[in-house]
């Protein structure tokens, strides 16, 4: 299937779930308000692949984060909400991601990838 619909409804503020799409590991996390702070809150010349938050979320669902859960150097799946940036943690090497998965240290080179996804309703994303 190219895309997939998945509920919100079940994931509390400051869970995270890891659904499949495409065969790929995709995290979805309920964000709480201090990692949205946290996120909006950086300079974007503290970053290594400079995106702001607001382009990494969409308009009106900020506390949502989706995201390809492969570390964009090796492609292990980071280990979440942990890392000096409250973020996460790639234990392979030592990749350390923000609140809105940007890469902050360590050997990734990028980003977190955000897959193409929109909103059905407030409770129901369907990716791809
Ligand atoms: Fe994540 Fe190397 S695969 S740091």
């Amino acid at each position: 299937l190219a895309s997939a619909e998945y509920d919100l409804t079940p994931i509390a503020e400051g869970q995270s779930v890891t659904v499949k799409w495409r065969g790929l590991p995709v995290f979805i996390r309920h964000r709480t308000p201090k990692e949205i702070q946290e996120a909006q809150a950086v300079p974007l010349s503290e970053l290594k692949d400079p995106e702001t938050d607001e382009q990494r979320t969409k308009p009106g669902h900020e506390q949502w984060l989706v995201m390809i859960a492969n570390c964009t150097h090796l492609g292990c799946i980071p280990v979440g909400e942990s890392g000096e940036y409250d973020g996460w943690f790639c234990p392979c090497h030592g990749s350390v991601y923000d609140t809105a998965g940007r890469i902050r240290k360590g050997p990734a080179p990028k980003n977190l990838v955000v897959p193409p996804y929109q909103f059905l309703s407030d409770t129901k994303i369907q990716i791809g």
